[in-house]
């Protein structure tokens, strides 16, 4: 039997310019981690001195990185491909050196290439061909989503590197971790994303909370999905919410800043809050309205990255919140831009 490997290589996503961040926390969780870029500010091949498995339970354990979006193992690697050289060759010698498949299992095939590279097919037909192959040779069905597994493979312009995973061993099932919903006839505002990939990430349940406090709520995406997930919400914003919402017997609109308003104690269950402050500001305006969080409650908080020290800024904004929340998680979202969203609970 061929022995463990003691090293393993992994190639790392991240929300495009904040590659620099994923690659040290890479190094942090794995001292002696070599990285690489791959596509721009955006996507890498980590190195580690450490076996595939110990490697992923590291990785999606307690201390999942805020940053690395994706994670994709790299099982084969062919390197010094030739231009001119059909990508659909260099596929059939991955899919061969794979690992055969369960007959009937569900595969996802998420094919990736370096930004802007010219290939002798589009991904998509690539897919298709590769889905096709594995078929009939293995009896897989393809699927794109809550799949078996994820045969993962992302092309350079002189290496093809592909992986085979569990899907929970990926930080995220979504390709690249680019997680996408659809966009609805009436949303009131694209920042709804943030909030619907918040509730996947922390893995919440909306539909349990009964009374939300929204705080920065304005024009009202984070404050429709509330509401659609069954909540009584109190949105608060100098700003004007959306038309739609404005007759709605579940939410009360309290069109003022946040500093001038207060609240009984525990007098909700979730609290969210957009405001697009400085971390500094945002805090000073939301401590005072923490009392009215139960014990046990939920905050998701939107923080802003400033200054370009964000694990400074997440520890500085934990620790003035401490007395109050603890920090159950901080992840940069696909949808967030220069911010990241902390999922805290209530002492
Ligand atoms: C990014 S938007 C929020 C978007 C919202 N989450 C949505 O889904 O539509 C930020 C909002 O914070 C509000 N805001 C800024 N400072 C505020 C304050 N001191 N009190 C209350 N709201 C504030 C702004 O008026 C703005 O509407």
């Amino acid at each position: 039997m061929e022995a463990a490997s003691s090293t393993s290589s992994f190639i790392a996503t991240s929300n495009r310019g904040f590659s620099l961040y994923a690659q040290d926390e890479i190094r942090r969780l794995f001292p002696g981690a070599k990285c690489t870029e791959l596509s721009r500010d955006e996507v890498f091949l980590v190195r580690l001195p450490i076996a595939r498995e110990a490697a992923i339970a590291r990785m999606t354990g307690l201390q999942e990185p805020i940053f690395v979006r994706h994670l994709q193992p790299v099982d084969f690697e062919r390197n010094n491909i030739q231009s001119g050289e059909q990508a659909d060759d260099t596929m059939q010698d991955a899919l061969e050196a794979l690992p055969r498949f369960r007959h009937g299992a569900k595969l996802a095939l998420q094919l990736r290439k370096q930004e802007g590279l010219e290939l002798s097919a589009e991904l998509s037909e690539l897919r298709q061909t590769a889905a096709d192959r594995l078929n009939a040779r293995d009896g897989i069905v393809s699927v794109a989503r809550d799949s078996d597994l994820i045969l993962s493979m992302f092309w350079t312009a002189d290496s093809l590197y592909a992986g085979v995973s569990a899907p929970e061993h990926n930080l995220s099932d979504w390709s690249g971790g680019a997680i996408r919903f659809q966009r609805e006839e009436n949303q009131i505002s694209r920042a709804k994303f943030k909030l619907l990939e918040a509730e996947q990430e922390f893995e919440l349940h909306f539909e349990a909370y009964e009374f939300a406090l929204d705080i920065g709520a304005a024009p009202g995406g984070w404050t429709s999905l509330l509401l659609e997930r069954g909540m009584r919400v109190t949105a608060v914003d100098p700003g004007e919410m959306h038309p739609s919402l404005l007759h709605n017997p579940q939410l009360t609109i309290l069109r003022k800043n946040a500093g001038d308003v207060s609240f009984p104690a525990g007098a909700f269950d979730l609290l969210v809050c957009d405001m697009s402050w400085s971390p500094r500001q945002m805090a000073k305006l939301l401590m005072p309205l923490l009392d009215s969080l139960r014990t046990g409650g939920t905050a998701i908080v939107t923080l802003k990255l400033m200054h370009g020290k964000p694990f400074q800024t997440v520890k500085d904004t934990s620790r003035e919140f401490a007395a109050q929340l603890e920090l159950v998680r901080a992840k940069q979202l696909f949808h967030n831009r220069d911010e990241v969203t902390l999922f805290l609970l209530k002492r």
